[in-house]
Order: structure tokens, then sequence, then C-alpha cells
């Protein structure tokens, strides 16, 4: 039995995600971003092509490196206006009865307590639907939003990101047992007391004194996403994720990020084959191969080289407004993300980028590859990614919303199916269930599960 696929779509509550100019597409509809009915179309359409799940990106801050100024960003839309994607999800999970709601949340601007009942919130409302996309930043206007000059160095936010994640497991796992919850209404009880626990936290940068304000909800932990692949980054997704997001133009470049972290979760004790990793790509899809191509070429018409330099300097700090056309992009080391520069400057020694290449590449499913073609021809490219990687599956971003992802259900996900390569039915459970069949809550090699080991503690007394 070949390995299954899965597809998640990758998504933001904004308007140039990672195709930027797309939205002047005249069948484009990221101008509705702002609308409900949008996401609940949206939602039921992934829903209907049996996507595990929404992941909805998000930065708290501007994309402000190309030029030195928020000018581009906000002329290009490039991720710039962007709003909360929390607040989309009870919608969309009312709309629909199975698709999970991966949702990034940047620990470094929110303090512990106040997140993990946020989160607590939705996997009640969502009936156990929820997933945390762990991020640090990478964009120093976030820090300065936040009243910092400058974002905290890059292992350093991996080191914070530790303590937050110890505070969140405790006051996921350890405040409130199973049983706490009595709603005695004769007794005219409704939490016993002796079955909640306050947790003391005291890290080397955070702090908590308190009980966790909900009760447990059906996963307790969201499932855990990560998309960290520099040293650090890979430690922590070892240690912490289920799933792993990842983003390369090329196989040679993916393949041996997915080693090196399945190596490091076994290092860990961890089951590497139960992390789940998802690699970014495009996929331009239509009856034909011609038909395919044709649409691309039309796609090409709307695409916008600058918003495309404007993200990837975010992405990267390097301004590549400063840079000429045609010189070949080389690497430095800044406290921005280190993979988005590594894709295009070390991680394959055979391929060199000019900063032209880079603007035309990133313009349409950022720095992910675009697979076009007939439903056969994707589906032997995506066979060919999953057998030749190692991945489980992929992190579909779009062209022109939501024509992309619809083409992908109609077309894409029944060939998939044909092959054998792709479920024709939802697992039943919470997206922790569906996905690693298993419990609802943190399998028992992960570290989040040892602090529920305080109730078995307890009751063994
Ligand atoms: C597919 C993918 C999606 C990401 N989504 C976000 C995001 O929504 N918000 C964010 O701040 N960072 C996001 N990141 C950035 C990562 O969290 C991380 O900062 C980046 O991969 C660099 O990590 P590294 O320096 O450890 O490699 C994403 C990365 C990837 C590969």
């Amino acid at each position: 039995m070949p390995k299954p696929i899965r597809l998640n779509a990758f998504e933001m509550n904004c308007v140039a995600h990672q195709s930027p100019g797309l939205w002047r597409h005249p069948r484009d509809r990221s101008r509705d971003y702002k609308k409900l009915d949008y996401w609940i179309d949206l939602s039921k359409t992934l829903e209907r092509g049996l996507f595990d799940g929404l992941f909805l990106a998000d930065v708290l801050g501007v994309y402000d490196v190309f030029g030195g100024n928020a000018e581009a960003a906000l002329r290009h839309g490039t991720q710039t206006p962007v709003n909360d994607p929390l607040l989309l999800v009870p919608a969309m999970a009312t709309a629909t009865s199975h698709l999970g709601f991966g949702v990034t949340v940047n620990l470094s601007y929110e303090p512990p307590y106040a997140f993990a009942r946020r989160m607590s919130t939705l996997d009640h409302l969502t009936g156990g639907r929820i997933g945390w996309n762990i991020v640090t930043g990478y964009l120093d206007s976030a820090a300065q939003g936040a009243g910092k000059p400058k974002q905290t160095a890059h292992d350093d936010r991996y080191a914070i990101a530790e303590d937050y994640m110890t505070a969140v497991y405790k006051l996921w796992e350890e405040s409130w047992a199973d049983d706490a919850v009595v709603a005695d209404a004769r007794a005219g009880v409704f939490t016993d007391p002796s079955r909640v626990r306050r947790i003391r936290h005291d890290g080397p940068h955070f702090r908590i004194d308190a009980l966790h304000l909900s009760e447990p909800s059906p996963q307790r932990t969201p499932v855990l996403y990560q998309a960290g692949t520099s040293p650090a980054g890979r430690d922590f997704a070892a240690r912490h994720a289920e799933c792993i997001f990842m983003s390369g133009p090329s196989r040679k470049v993916i393949a041996p990020r997915v080693a090196a972290i399945r190596e490091a979760a076994a290092r860990l004790g961890r089951d590497p084959s139960g992390i789940l990793m998802f690699t970014l790509l495009t996929v331009i899809v239509a009856p034909t191969d011609a038909e395919a191509q044709a649409k691309l070429a039309e796609y090409r018409r709307y695409a916008d080289p600058e918003g495309a330099l404007t993200l990837m300097s975010g992405w990267t700090g390097i301004d590549f407004s400063k840079l000429d056309p045609d010189a070949i992009v080389q690497h430095v080391e800044n406290e921005a993300g280190r993979s988005a520069l590594e894709n295009i400057t070390r991680a394959d020694p055979d391929r060199t980028w000019t900063v032209r290449e880079v603007a035309e590449h990133v313009s349409i499913g950022g720095i992910g590859p675009v697979i076009v073609g007939s439903p056969a021809t994707v589906a032997d490219e995506l066979e060919a990614w999953v057998d030749e990687t190692g991945i489980d599956g992929f992190n579909l971003a779009f062209a022109v919303r939501p024509e992309t992802f619809r083409d992908v259900v109609d077309f894409l996900v029944p060939e998939l199916q044909r092959r054998g390569r792709y479920k024709t039915a939802y697992r039943k459970g919470t997206l922790r269930e569906k996905l690693f069949g298993g419990s609802a809550r943190l399998p028992p090699d992960h570290t989040g599960a040892n602090y529920r080991q305080v109730w078995q503690a307890i009751e063994a007394v």
C-alpha cells in the first residue's frame, strides 16, 4: 500500500499571500478576505476535497525590509493589510464537520496564560479541530509594534519558545483533571475544586501562578505545527511538532530537511514516522496539460515581481531593492528566518539564483514549486515528491483564490483517489485522531504528555 498523500490549504487573512499581484486577476476573490462568506465557501470546498486542514498563516508586522519602509508592502498588498486568523475559525467550523484549522500565533508577543485560553476556547468550539502553528516571527516591524527596537536574536527566540511551551503544556495538560467538571445540579457542584490545580511556573522567561481558565477541551493541547528548519528550529520541531511545514523550490532541497528532522525526533525517543511533514507547493491543474499551461500563462500576466521581492525581503531580512536584478543572491546570516535564504543560496550546491529569477519564481506560490498539468501529470509529480523526499503531503498555496483550490478538489483529488493515494473519507474524531489515528490527546512519546502525569501521580497516592 503506497503512502497516502495529504493535503492542507495554505491561506492567510490578507490579500496577497504567496502570489503577489494575482489579486488583480478578474476571477480572484482576494478582496473578499474581509467577508465571512469567502471563508465559509472556501472551508466547504476544502472539506468536499477531504483536505486535512486549512492552515492560516499570520504576521504581526508589515514587510518593510524592501526599500527600508512599508511603501512597497502597502502598494502591492503583500500580506498587508492582514487581519487576525483566529477569528475566522468559529464561522468555518460551523459550516464544516471535519476540516481541521491550523492557526498561526506568534508566541513572541502574547503571554502564554491568555493565549492558552484562546486556544482551549477554539478547541471547544470546533469540537477538537484546532491546531497551532508555533512561530516566533521574523519581522523587526512586529517587534516594534510590541514596543521593542528589534526582534530577539534568532536562536534566543527558540530558547524563549521552549519556556513558552512548558508554560502552555502545564496550563493545557496539568491544571484540570478530566473529571473535574461534574455539573451535579442536585449537589450544586459544577466543578470539583479538588480536581483543579493551580499552575506555578517559574521559568527563565515566563511566570504563571494561576489556574487554567478553561475546562479540558477535546484535544487539550491543540495539534502542534511548526515550520523552522534551521538547526535551532529543527531541534525545536523534533521536540514539539506533530506536523511540520517546510518550503523549498525542489525535492533536492527538501529531502535532506525531512531526513534531518526525522533523525532528530528519533534521537529524542519519538517515533519519527509519527511526525507529518508538509511542503509548500502550488498546483495549476486543468483537464489537459495544454489547458493547464494556458492557465499558468494567463496567471503570469498578473504576477508582480516587486511584490515577490517585498515578501522575500521580509522573509530573509535582506533588502532586495538594493541588489542588481542580474546579481546572484549570496548568503548572509541575520536574525530573520534562516531557511528562506538557504533555499536559494546554499541548499542546492548545483543551483544559483539571480534576483530576477527569485522575483519571477516567488511571484506565484512563494518559494515552493509550481506544478502544472493535467490531473495525471500533476499526480505523477506529487507522487514523485512524496516517494523521493519522504514528506507526507503538501501545503497548497493558491494562485487565484479560490479557483486554485476548487481545481485541485475537482480535478486532482479524484485522480489521486483513483491511484489509491488519497483518502475517500475522513476518519472520525478530532483533528489529532484524523491525522494520526489513536487518541485525541498528545501521544505518550510527546514531551507535552509528561505534564498530564501529575494527575496519574495524585491518583496513585
Ligand atoms: C510553510 C511555512 C509557513 C510559515 N508560516 C509562518 C507564519 O504564518 N508566520 C510566521 O511568523 N512565520 C511563518 N513561517 C516561518 C517559520 O515559523 C520560521 O520562522 C521560518 O521557517 C524560519 O525558521 P528557521 O530560521 O528556524 O529556519 C513559515 C514557514 C514556512 C516554511
